[in-house]
């Protein structure tokens, strides 16, 4: 089985995130959920932290001491008497496949048999870290304490419990002046410091936005605080418009490149400063930023005086610009002068992985749409497997009537809408109405299928403001083109 994204209308890299590894060689284990898998973290071995009073139905578990690697991990944890329901540290060493998994119940888990998967896992007690087992979201902010600092090799290899590409992009337009730029990379230095840069910590980089953006210097420039300290006192103030949204763009597209250093599967994460209001449209910008998986924080700083209002082209420009209007992903302060109590705050949001690994925030106002293989070949063990992935992923959104919406084809030769965006509005009933898909059996034609839903599941959403993707589920055989209608799935709403 394998899944493939394609995004009808923007931001696909932000759900294909989800099936990435989330790993960390470090020694603190990594805060997981109550429904992640063991597929979800490809390590040989890792420490993982799972929170307590998960509901049972984010337990789905395939096995007994040796789980298929779709089982829950913490799910496998308890059900192997690793941790009980309260949670806890758990260790998991990954294994091969295997021809079948039994089912057992076990510390009032029940699991499910399953016949040949890919690879599996098992779990033993983990050693108990220091962080505590929480619900979802996890900071795992640790700024060092600056003056505490010693010469220890810690400071060469910095804070291992911040790894992020960052990019800031600071205002250099004339709105702001010479005199605030200087306080603001002022804040900027005492950002990067307490940060923690090192080797194995957070790596930045400096855009300056003006009339036309330039980068400053780039993630593999400099690994240590003190170069950063030191080059953006170098920055010189350039002047003009502000042209924020053109630098946005610039940044996710030119300085997000493995040549200029982002390192793989550590979150890119673009620190926008405005000083006012930006010139140009920065929504747009915040779309494509996203798009490339770079995640958008805008800290602005001053708002415009009500004379200065006429001018702004959008006064709800911070909330457009970020992924969700919740409040994670900006920021603001009143002005330049005092800043100092502002930097600890934005070194946590910046350092908060939980969030950043596209956070629920950033894939709530999304149009799902299924496309599940129902053709011969997959067979009906296979095909309730399918079934039970697609539950997994649904589950993890807010499915309502202004959130995140869910629909279903099935497809053989021939195409059955299931459920469409707008027959079902809770996540219980879409769930129960994906459980209840009866497997249709015949022929393959991928490239029809995603035809047909393009134009019978997302047409009627041409309206909606949500943004749309198709996850299509099957056992990767076709007998059509597939390229040709997923380009043009790709460009419909464009
Ligand atoms: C599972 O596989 C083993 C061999 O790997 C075999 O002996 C056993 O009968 C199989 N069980 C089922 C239920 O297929
Ligand atoms: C950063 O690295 C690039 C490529 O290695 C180099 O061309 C550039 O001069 C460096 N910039 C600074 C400010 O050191």
């Amino acid at each position: 089985m394998s899944a493939a994204w394609i995004p009808v209308l923007g931001l696909g890299v932000c759900l294909l995130l989800l099936l990435e590894p989330v790993g960390s060689e470090g020694a603190v284990p990594i805060a997981i959920t109550c429904s992640t898998r063991g597929l979800d973290i490809r390590k040989e071995k890792v420490d993982v932290l799972c929170p307590g009073g998960c509901p049972l139905e984010e337990f789905s578990v395939f096995g007994n001491i040796v789980y298929a690697s779709v089982s829950s991990i913490c799910g496998a944890a308890v059900h192997r008497g690793v941790i009980s329901h309260s949670g806890g540290p758990v260790r998991v060493y990954s294994l091969p496949g295997r021809e079948n998994y039994s089912s057992v119940d076990a510390n009032g888990i029940q699991s499910q048999t399953l016949s040949r998967w890919s690879a599996s896992f098992t779990v033993t007690k983990g050693k108990s870290g220091t962080q505590e087992a929480t619900g979802l979201s996890v900071s795992t902010a640790r700024p060092p304490t600056g003056k505490r600092q010693k010469k220890t090799p810690e400071k060469k290899t910095g804070n291992k419990d911040c790894k992020a590409d960052i990019a800031f992009l600071i205002d250099g337009s004339f709105n702001i002046g010479q005199r605030r730029f200087n306080l603001q990379k002022n804040f900027v230095g005492k950002v990067a410091l307490m940060l923690g840069i090192g080797t194995e910590g957070p790596h930045v980089g400096l855009v300056q936005a003006s009339e036309h953006p330039k980068i400053e210097f780039y993630l593999k420039n400099f690994t240590s605080a003190k170069d950063v300290l030191f080059a953006i006192k170098e920055v010189g103030f350039r002047g003009g418009n502000s042209n924020t949204g053109k630098a946005l763009k610039h940044t996710a597209q030119k300085f997000f490149t493995s040549d200029a250093g982002v390192r793989k599967g550590i979150p890119k994460v673009v620190v926008v400063f405005i000083d006012g209001w930006p010139s140009d449209d920065i929504e747009e910008a915040g779309i494509v930023a996203r798009e490339f998986g770079v995640n958008v924080f805008i800290v602005s700083v001053a708002k415009p005086i009500p004379e200065e209002l006429g001018m702004v082209q959008d006064v709800a420009f911070v909330d457009k610009a970020v992924c969700r209007s919740n409040g994670f992903f900006s920021y603001h302060m009143p002005s330049w002068f005092g800043t100092t109590k502002y930097v600890k705050p934005l070194v946590q949001k910046l350092c908060s992985h939980e969030q950043m690994m596209c956070s629920k925030t950033c894939y709530n106002s999304v149009n799902i749409a299924f496309l599940i293989d129902g053709s011969s070949s997959v067979g009906d063990s296979n095909f309730r497997l399918m079934l039970e992935f697609v539950s997994n992923i649904a589950k993890a959104f807010e499915i309502s009537d202004i959130g995140a919406k869910i629909a279903a084809v099935q497809f053989t030769y021939d195409q059955r809408t299931e459920f469409s965006f707008t027959d079902y509005n809770t996540k219980e009933n879409v769930l129960a109405v994906i459980r209840n898909i009866r497997y249709m059996s015949g022929g393959t034609a991928t490239g029809d299928a995603i035809s047909f839903t393009v134009r019978n599941v997302f047409g009627p959403m041409r309206d909606s403001p949500n943004k749309n993707f198709l996850v299509i589920v099957t056992d990767g055989q076709s007998y059509d083109d597939v390229r040709g209608p997923a380009a043009a799935a790709h460009d419909a709403a464009k």
